[in-house]
Formats: C-alpha cells, structure tokens, sequence
C-alpha cells in the first residue's frame, strides 16, 4: 500500500488503493461508516424560571430564550420531553428584594426553585429534574458563595451548599448540579444527602468549570450581571489549565459524584475529550450561554445556517466522547431530529 500510494500518475491515474472519498460518495455510504450520532436523548435543556404565571420574558442577549414564569415552565418542560428530551436544569431569576450577602433564600422550602420542583415533579413526572447549587442567583454580590471581606470562603461556603441541596432534594429534585466550584462540596454533599435518606438523588458535578468569558449572557438571564463584585477566578478554573480539569474531575468521582461536566463547552473540547478518555465516567459538557449568543448573533446576521451550525456543534461534543450535552438549544434541535435532520 505504501508503495503505491506515491506513485508517479499514469494517464493522469494516481493508481491509488486507499481512497477515503469513496466512503463518501453517497448519502447511504456515509451513513454506514458514521461513528458518532446525535440524539434527543443526549440533551440537557437548561432554563430560566421567575416568579409571576403567564410570563415568558425574552433575555436580549440570548435571543429565542426566555425566562419562564412556573406555569409556562411546566408547559415548555413537557414539549420537550414530548421531543424525547430527559432531563431539564433550572435556573432561577430571583427576586433582587430576595436577594442578601449569605443566599439566605437559598435555604427557603418555598423559594422559586422548590415551588417549581414541586409544581414540575407533579406535571411532567418522568422528565429528569437538575438543580443548581451555588449562591449566585440568591446573594447581593452575584457570587457562588460566602465573602469574608473580598475572600470566598470554602468550609462555611459548603455548609450552605448541602443546606441549599437538602433543600432542592426535599422539593423533588433527581440531580443535584453544584455550580460553585468549592473544594469538599461535592462529598459534603453527598453525605448530607444519604444521611437524609436521599441515597437515589444523583449529583451532576460542575467539576472542570473555568472562569470564563462566555457566562456573560447568562449573567443577564439571572440578573447578576451588574451586581456581580470583581470576578470568579478565586474558584473557577484557570482557562488555560487541563492537567488541573484531570485533578478536579478526579477528587469529585472520589466523593461520589455520579456525573462530571465540563463547562463551558465548545472551546474546551479538549478537556472534554481528556476527561471521558481518563475516566470513562458519564461526561457531560455545557454549551454555555456565550456559545449560543454567539452562533445566534451570526446566524440572525446571515452569517451562519443558524440549524446546520448549531447540529454540527452539538455533534461535536459526541465526537470528542461527551454523553451528553446542556444546551440552550435542545429544544430546536431535538425538533430538528424528530424532523429527521
Ligand atoms: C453560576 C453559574 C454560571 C453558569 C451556570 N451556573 C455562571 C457563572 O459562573 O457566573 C453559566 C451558564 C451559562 O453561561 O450558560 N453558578
């Protein structure tokens, strides 16, 4: 084969044996040999609920997504999962009167978040419920946990963080997502959460979570955007850190968390790849909300096919070996595969 594949052409003819194009030549060819397939099944559908009923409030730097009073919430959650989408994770947009330098509404059996667990849990039964945790939507200073001065503090920041989970898991949450990037949290936890008979409950650890650029647009969905002091890299990840995404993915599995996640998603594939090669534990990936304001802003401008764009990336996260993927775009793309794309 070597021999030949340099050969001098003859009649214009390179006497080629291996030609990968022939795999490729028809629609049933490719899709015989394809490796990696997308399915609703793989998608996370992230959103954002706010007090009121009958409310569907766009968030201008996200546009085509909204934030949904409970009532309306319920409605969207259950066409999703009529489009086979498993699981949903709510985000909460908390009142700012609500809001206090501890997240003490984070503690509340009645916040927003339990009231629609509950409300979600009793409408669309089967639909897998993912929590936050993390103090940002419920604290004065827009960050994951407790400032002492300018210092996010861990050990005290954690304690409210399993108040925050038995709280979400009382309300009927299936997984608990924590957000914060806290070290121990994912161990306290998981132990406050067997103690209280919550053995079933399944933790989705942001484990590899970077202090990153790209949250911007969410920021505005929950309202942290102006009030959030200094920034997160005292806790998130360093961007340009992998051999660390190894560690932090390492110590959470270690705790017992069930699932890991990398995030943000698409300029981070590599980690994503390393993570499910080294571990092979359910790896998931969160296309986050920059990602999406990015592929919408080109395709609103004519500058993408917004649906061939979005597909491709999201099969990007199968390729480099994700489970699956949290996207602000489930919902059009699980229409799209229904529709056979
Ligand atoms: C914070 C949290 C953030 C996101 C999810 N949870 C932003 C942040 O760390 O400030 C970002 C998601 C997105 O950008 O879509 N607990």
């Amino acid at each position: 084969m070597h021999e030949r594949q340099g050969n001098a052409p003859v009649d214009g003819r390179l006497g080629l044996i291996q030609r990968p194009r022939r795999n490729r030549r028809s629609e049933w060819a490719r899709r015989l040999v394809r490796e990696h397939r997308l399915d609703a099944s793989d998608l996370i559908w992230p959103l954002f609920i706010i007090e009121g009923s009958g409310l569907r409030e766009p968030i201008p730097s996200m546009p085509g997504v909204f934030r949904y009073s409970v009532d309306l919430a319920k409605e969207a959650i259950a066409h999703a999962a009529s489009l086979g989408i498993p699981a949903v994770a709510l985000f909460p947009n908390i009142d700012p009167g609500l809001r206090d330098a501890v997240g003490g509404n984070a503690q509340s059996p009645d916040n927003l978040v339990c009231r629609a667990c509950r409300e979600i849990k009793a409408a669309v039964p089967d639909v897998g419920l993912v929590t936050d945790v993390a103090l940002d939507p419920y604290a004065s200073h827009g960050h994951d946990g407790l400032l002492e001065g300018d210092e996010i503090v861990n050990d005290a920041t954690v304690a409210a963080l399993v108040g925050q989970a038995l709280n979400q898991a009382r309300a009927g949450a299936d997984v608990i997502a924590p957000s914060d990037m806290m070290d121990g949290r994912v161990g306290a936890i998981r132990a406050a959460l067997d103690a209280a008979g919550f053995e079933q409950i399944q933790i989705m650890s942001y484990a590899a979570k970077y202090a990153s650029a790209f949250y911007g647009p969410f920021r505005d969905a929950i309202g942290t955007a102006k009030t959030l002091r200094g920034d997160k890299r005292s806790y998130q990840m360093d961007p340009a850190n992998s051999n660390e995404a190894l560690r932090e993915v390492a110590l959470d599995l270690e705790q017992g968390a069930d699932m890991v996640m990398v995030k943000p998603g698409m300029p981070y594939l590599d980690i994503v790849a390393r993570v499910a090669q080294t571990f092979g534990a359910p790896t998931f990936a969160y296309q986050v909300s920059g990602e999406y304001a990015m592929l919408t802003a080109a395709a609103q401008n004519g500058w993408l096919d917004g649906d061939r764009a979005m597909m491709e990336s999201l099969l990007a996260f199968k390729r480099a070996g994700a489970s699956g993927v949290l996207t602000y775009f489930a919902v059009r793309a699980a229409e799209l595969l229904r529709a056979g794309a």
